[in-house]
């Protein structure tokens, strides 16, 4: 008995630890916001979904995902799909690629805005919830915006009509920087200088909706797993009984 009790903790340490999602490093040492995600919640993917074809799309392509299969996966009906999500001329069997050439892009920013397909898995639901929250003004940047997560990114704010425009509150923090104790600046928080057409509480939900997208997308198998996970584990139970009743029946015997 103890032995198999040893056993099922040693197969859950197991699948805790191979659950647990990668993430790649470059927090720069920030903190990331905490941010609860149910990929059941259908009506969150789908808000996310038009999101990120309303405001990503333009600049960076989630090539590993066809509208199609979104559709299908969200409970979107094609004709849905060509009224409200196709990107200018694609088909609902078009992979989700932007129309921007590389080379454009890279002109324009300086680095060609990465496909975004994996992204909810290489960064992370946090890391992702955070960056996009976290854009400010900064009249030194080339494109005016800079970010608290991602410093001196290339990308805009492009969610600023929705969030508003947010400045930095600067604070005074000690650092040990090469043996000597000096003093600088860190952004402690945002004050938003021009409010947007979302209060701070509904942006945040629109970027929790947004990341919710992100992690499907990144794994779409994610949402059927859950589903077969659910049965599978529902019919090994219902064959314990018939199955402790039959060794029931053969030990009789034997002893
Ligand atoms: C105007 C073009 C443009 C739009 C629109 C845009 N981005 Fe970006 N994005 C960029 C560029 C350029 C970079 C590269 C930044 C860098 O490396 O400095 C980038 C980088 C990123 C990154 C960092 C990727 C990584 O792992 O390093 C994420 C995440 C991201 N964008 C998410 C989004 C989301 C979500 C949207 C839609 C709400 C969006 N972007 C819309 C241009 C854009």
């Amino acid at each position: 008995m103890r032995r198999t009790l040893a056993l099922a903790a040693l197969c859950i340490a197991g699948a805790a630890l191979t659950a647990a999602p990668a993430r790649a490093s470059g927090t720069g040492g920030a903190e990331l916001d905490a941010v609860h995600i149910d990929l059941g919640d259908r009506a969150a993917l789908q808000r996310g979904a038009k999101l990120f074809i309303n405001y990503c799309l333009s600049c960076h392509s989630a090539s590993y995902m066809r509208y199609n299969r979104l559709g299908r996966d969200l409970g979107i009906s094609d004709e849905l799909i060509k009224k409200n999500l196709l990107f200018a001329g694609s088909q609902a069997g078009d992979l989700m690629v932007t129309t921007m050439p590389a080379e454009d892009s890279e002109k324009w920013f300086g680095v060609a805005p990465p496909d975004l397909s994996l992204t909810g898995r290489s960064r992370g639901a946090e890391w992702l919830y955070t960056y996009l929250r976290s854009f400010y003004i900064d009249d030194g940047a080339p494109s005016g915006w800079n970010n608290k997560l991602f410093e001196n990114v290339a990308m805009p704010h492009v969610l600023y009509e929705l969030q508003g425009v947010q400045r930095p509150v600067l604070g005074a923090e000690e650092e040990v920087m090469e043996g000597r104790l000096v003093t600088v600046e860190k952004i402690e928080s945002f004050e938003l200088v021009r409010p947007g057409k979302l209060t701070p509480a509904e942006y945040d939900r629109a970027v929790s909706d947004l990341t919710h997208y992100m992690v499907y997308m990144a794994e779409p198998a994610q949402l059927r797993r859950y589903t077969v996970g659910f049965w599978v584990v529902v019919f090994l139970l219902l064959l314990l009984a018939p199955a402790w009743l039959l060794k029931k029946e053969y030990w009789k015997d034997v002893r």
